[in-house]
């Protein structure tokens, strides 16, 4: 292994150097490379000229050396020789370019110096050079000057605690990775409905009862029931106050500042199973083992006690993290419970509060003023706006940029992490081979694609964008490898949307750059992920409609791709993609990314069917959703079957509505073999048919008795996936029709039960 990653780093260099680039990231805001090299030797000492840097010299010295298995020492300078030496020196004076986590390194033949306003800028300087030296061979570093500081003061990582509890080692683990990506952010969410998990001396019940819950893992999170009061609570966890003030006192030698949230009014039912009273209803319904939509069990607002509760709360949250900001949640309350209270609608009329989205704004209102008066100022999500803004508060802009835009245009300051770019909780490959994830698909390129200003503003409101943040919802992230497999690399690529120059930012460059990333990882023992290197198999209809060309690519430039039809998996001694591949045969595809004889990330696979109804004309009796009708009704026999995604425009999707499809095949075939591709994504509301039928005619008037397709059975613990109907038959027939019942009404235990359900086809297949 040690062999395998040191003939890679050369092979990387090499690679590099034609493209004159250094192998790092996020890149640097000015690098001019230089002749030469700086040779680090056991005759290196790593020098400081301020004791506010021991620490943290002391700590590079430790990481240098075992990355290079050289001896560095590390010292207090205070004169003589820096030759052949590293020398941290802390600016006076203050040098405005560089700011406050600015840094300077000058990399010359004979010594090395690093220079700073501050500590944070010098150790930002130090992550510079040990990427520099972990990818250096023989740790020999190239001369360069870099000038560099961050576009952004806010470069943060969000990670849901409560959905799954996780060890407080891959806290520390994550601020390691925060460091070294120079981001400075970390947002702790601590409470939601699922699991309170900060011990409070003053409300023990909140960890005794509310960090506990039933295991039911063994249904989808959003198909679980409430629990019985007698089950079992045997999963979850809290950190006790001693666990959060290490992790805080870690973080803050790292420049990072660790945020709270103490989520409200709504995502508490965790607290309300340990303390009903602070509900509307006084109902008590456990800690939800799963997902609860809409979240109506919520704080009172009109009770007294439920402000007497969090001010109590807040004062030990305030104790424990020094943070200027405390995150307050505020999202997705459902008011129902507020509309039919005693107390809320007393409150509401009591402060003269025309609605409940009034009544939201005055319980964030008050909590900011609490917060206001002990020195501290509170962030929320974009509901926050909702009845108006609190004075001070800054906005998390998630639904979207909107909120984002509003907020800045009202002079307040913003943090972006639209769901679009920046909830890393989303696929990041092709959902078929991905662990289960929310939905959604935000690859690699497409997080590095974001620009954290939205052009709706004026140079002068960008001022209150912040910086941006990635959000690690855990509803499926069971364990902290999974997270790691969601936030690695997609961490390094927002690093360096929030890190370098806007015009400097370039796809090609960073691809070039990742493979280090990965070597990196791999060194530190992280769970990151290969998907950018999956192979995406797409196909369009070829010419004379004889067949169909399907080409190949990967995210990033350059893989060397290859495949099989035969439906082997592929390896290292399969043919090689170079051009769109003609196919005419019913073939499965398969491929994956290569170098240098080793696969790169999971192999993917489609299935192209090439039938008997291939091209020909089909009629529908209903048709399909607005946004759901790919290219029309010959979508359905184009010979392309959907994925799990079904945004991928290879399906039709009939809202409450049956598929009913006749083909005319031109002419009389005799026929063995029906199946039609559906599709289940019980989140999405699109559910299998509850019956499909196929009946033949001569002569499009008379059809034979409808005959049933079988339809494969849905694996129930697993939201998205795509089944498959058929029916072995023997006619003669010219017209093919095919029904599919629409699996009609969402279930019971449904969020949206009661409302119609989607049905979706991508294929129907006639051999
Ligand atoms: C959120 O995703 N509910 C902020
Ligand atoms: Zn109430």
């Amino acid at each position: 292994m040690k062999k395998d990653l040191k003939l890679l780093v050369v092979f990387l260099i090499i690679a590099l150097q034609t493209a004159a680039q250094l192998p790092l990231i996020p890149y640097p805001a000015h690098v001019s490379i230089k002749d030469g090299s700086f040779q680090f030797s056991n005759k290196t000492k790593l020098l400081y000229d301020s004791p506010l840097l021991a620490s943290m010299a002391d700590a590079a010295a430790i990481k240098w050396s075992a990355a290079s298995t050289l001896q560095i020492e590390s010292l207090e300078h205070r004169n003589g020789t820096i030759e052949q030496s590293v020398l941290l020196s802390l600016n006076q004076p203050f040098d405005d370019e560089l700011g406050m986590e600015g840094y300077q390194l000058v990399i010359l033949n004979a010594n090395v110096v690093l220079s700073a306003n501050t500590p944070a800028g010098i150790l930002y300087g130090l992550q510079t050079i040990g990427q520099l030296l972990d990818a250096a061979t023989d740790a020999k570093i190239s001369c360069a000057t870099i000038v560099d500081f961050p576009r952004f003061s806010y470069r943060g990582m969000h990670l849901d605690v409560s959905r799954h509890f996780m060890p407080v080692s891959l806290i520390y683990t994550l601020l390691d990775e925060l460091e070294q990506h120079k981001m400075n952010v970390f947002h702790w969410h601590l409470v939601d409905d699922q699991g309170w998990r900060i011990e409070i001396k003053k409300y023990p019940k909140l960890t005794e009862v509310g960090a506990w819950r039933e295991d039911r893992s063994d249904l989808h999170w959003n198909d679980r029931p409430l629990s019985k009061k007698d089950a079992l609570k045997n999963i979850g966890g809290f950190y006790t106050q001693d666990e959060i003030r290490a992790v805080v006192a870690y973080a803050s030698q790292k420049n990072i500042t660790v945020i709270p949230e103490i989520e409200m009014p709504a995502h508490v039912m965790s607290v309300l199973a340990a303390y009903p009273e602070l509900s509307c209803t006084g109902e008590n319904l456990g800690v939800p083992p799963g997902g609860v939509w809409p979240i109506t069990h919520i704080y009172c607002a009109g009770k007294e006690e439920t402000f007497v509760f969090l001010e109590n709360v807040l004062t030990e949250v305030m104790d424990l993290f020094p943070s200027r900001y405390i995150h307050i949640g505020g999202d997705e309350a459902d008011k129902t419970n507020w509309k039919k209270c005693t107390h809320c609608q007393k409150r509401m009329k009591d402060e003269g509060l025309k609605d409940e989205h009034e009544l939201q704004s005055y319980f964030i209102h008050r909590i900011e003023k609490y917060l206001n008066a002990h020195g501290r100022n509170i962030i929320g999500w974009d509901e926050i706006l909702e009845g108006g803004l609190a004075p001070n508060a800054t906005v998390m802009s998630w639904r979207g940029e909107e909120g984002g835009i509003a907020a800045a245009k009202m002079g307040h300051n913003v943090i972006m992490t639209p769901g679009s770019h920046c909830y890393f909780d989303h696929y990041q490959g092709d959902a078929s081979i991905e662990p289960l994830a929310i939905g959604g698909y935000t690859p690699l390129s497409k997080v590095y694609s974001y620009e954290p200003v939205p052009k709706e503003l004026t140079a002068e409101e960008s001022r209150f964008v912040l910086g941006a943040q990635a959000n690690h919802w855990t509803e499926y992230m069971p364990v902290d490898t999974h997270v790691e497999y969601m936030a690695f690399p997609r961490l390094a690529a927002l690093s360096e949307v929030l890190w370098s120059p806007k015009e400097s930012r370039n796809w090609d460059s960073f691809a070039r750059r990742l493979p280090f990333q990965f070597v990196r990882y791999a060194k530190r023992g992280i769970n990151a992920s290969k998907s950018a290197y999956q192979v995406q198999i797409n196909a369009a209809g070829a010419s004379g409609a004889q067949g169909l060309d399907v080409s190949l690519s990967t995210e990033i430039p350059g893989t060397e791709i290859r495949y099989t039809s035969d439906g082997t998996e592929p390896g290292a001694n399969d043919k090689i993609y170079n051009k769109a591949l003609f196919i005419n045969n019913t073939t499965t595809i398969k491929a994956a990314g290569f170098s240098n004889g080793k696969q790169l990330g999971a192999a993917t696979s489609r299935l192209f069917t090439i039938h008997k109804a291939f091209g020909k004309a089909l009629k529908l009796s209903n048709q399909p959703g607005e946004q759901y009708k790919a290219n029309g009704e010959a979508s359905l026999v184009d010979g392309v079957t959907g994925t799990v995604n079904h945004n991928d425009k290879n399906w039709l999707g009939f809202y409450g509505k049956d598929l009913e499809a006749i083909i005319d095949l031109g002419k009389t075939e005799t026929l063995h073999n029906v199946w039609i591709e559906t599709l289940h994504n019980s989140s999405a509301w699109i559910f299998a048919p509850r019956e499909v039928t196929v009946s033949f005619s001569e002569d499009g008037k008379k059809y034979s008795e409808a005959a049933p397709l079988n339809i494969a059975p849905c694996d129930q613990s697993r939201n998205r996936q795509t089944i498959a109907a058929q029916a072995s038959v023997n006619a003669a027939a010219r017209y093919v029709k095919v029904i599919a019942k629409n699996h009609g009404q969402l279930p019971e235990n449904h969020p949206g039960a009661g409302k119609d359900s989607w049905l979706f086809i991508s294929e129907i297949v006639v051999e």
